[in-house]
């Protein structure tokens, strides 16, 4: 496998600095998409979904098209990967048709196999552990609100899930700080936690975990929540619908900064994570952090798959 071939699995892969320079390319690839055109012109990415999408697939495959280049829609139930072929046979194939592969997908290993087996780019449109690509969006959509993303305060409430490790991650390397809020039982991944709490010391932020919703929201730039129930989880649905009482982002949290803006990675479940007024409530930018993910993956696509990182 060539050395210079880039993946995009976490975003602890990437320096602090490449993520700010990826955030600068989302930001001029927005603005100027026309320059863009041709950036991946002939080049093709192979798409595989073992979980639903509405979001990654139809940016992902809007995107390579605005770029020049093709995506693949590959059903993992229609691919062979659905009956017993291998991962990494999976990878060395699509290897000679494709010069990108991202894959959305459940154990965070399966990503990491991929890759290891692949020989072009590899991206994680979503594990049960990271949604790296949903975070870049996210920083874009702050970014483009605030002005910066060094010294935000991010509250997230909810599950200690794939996006709030990414979300953490994203946070502690851009200087942003973050909170946690969820319910007994629901902590992140403690060595997830324990690797960006480093990083925040580093940056100059901190990173939490509390228990405890009410006044949580305090002097929040941002409150962002997500499903409750995540996919690959919907067997625990009525014991989480039950857990999470009284973690609802309502009207009432928000007040609490009434400066802050609300994220949600969507998809949403007004009446669950969110009151219906907040998601759709003036605070709200869910609908400019959706169209982010277009913007900000081209940005990964060029920097990943563009002309600069051919070996
Ligand atoms: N936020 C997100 O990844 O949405 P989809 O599940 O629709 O892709
Ligand atoms: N945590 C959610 C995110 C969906 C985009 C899930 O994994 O289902």
């Amino acid at each position: 496998m060539s050395k210079t071939i880039r993946h995009l699995l976490t975003l602890e892969e990437l320096s602090n600095k490449e993520l700010l320079g990826l955030l600068k390319l989302a930001s001029q690839v927005k603005k100027k998409p026309a320059k863009y055109k041709k950036a991946l012109k002939g080049q093709a990415l192979g798409m595989i979904f073992e979980k639903s999408s509405t979001r990654t697939r139809v940016s992902f495959e809007v995107g390579m098209f605005q770029l020049g280049g093709h995506a693949l829609f590959l059903n993992s139930n229609d691919i062979q990967i659905g009956r017993g072929e291998t991962i990494a046979d999976t990878a060395r194939v699509l290897s000679r048709f494709v010069q990108g592969i991202m894959i959305r997908t459940f154990a965070h290993k399966i990503v990491e196999e991929l890759s290891q087996h692949a020989t072009v780019p590899v991206i994680n449109g979503l594990t049960d552990s990271h949604h790296p690509c949903q975070i870049l969006a996210d920083l874009q959509t702050l970014l483009e609100h605030y002005g910066k993303l060094k010294g935000l305060k991010i509250v997230f409430v909810g599950d200690g899930n794939n996006v709030s490790h990414s979300l953490m991650i994203g946070a502690a390397k851009t200087g942003a700080y973050f909170k946690l809020v969820c319910p007994k039982g629901y902590e992140p991944d403690a060595a997830i936690l324990g690797r960006a709490q480093k990083e925040s010391a580093k940056t100059g932020s901190s990173i939490e975990v509390t228990h405890q919703v009410q006044g949580s929201v305090k002097g929040a730039d941002a409150v962002y929540t997500d499903v409750w129930t995540s996919m690959g989880q919907e067997a625990e649905k009525t014991k989480r619908l039950n857990d999470f009482k009284g973690f609802q982002v309502d009207e009432k949290l928000m007040a609490e900064s009434p400066k802050a803006v609300f994220l949600h990675c969507l998809p949403a479940h007004r009446g669950e994570e969110v009151s219906a007024g907040v998601m759709d409530g003036n605070q709200s930018l869910v609908f400019d952090q959706a169209e982010n993910r277009l913007h900000a993956q081209k940005a990964l696509l060029i920097t990943l798959m563009g002309k600069r990182n051919k070996s």
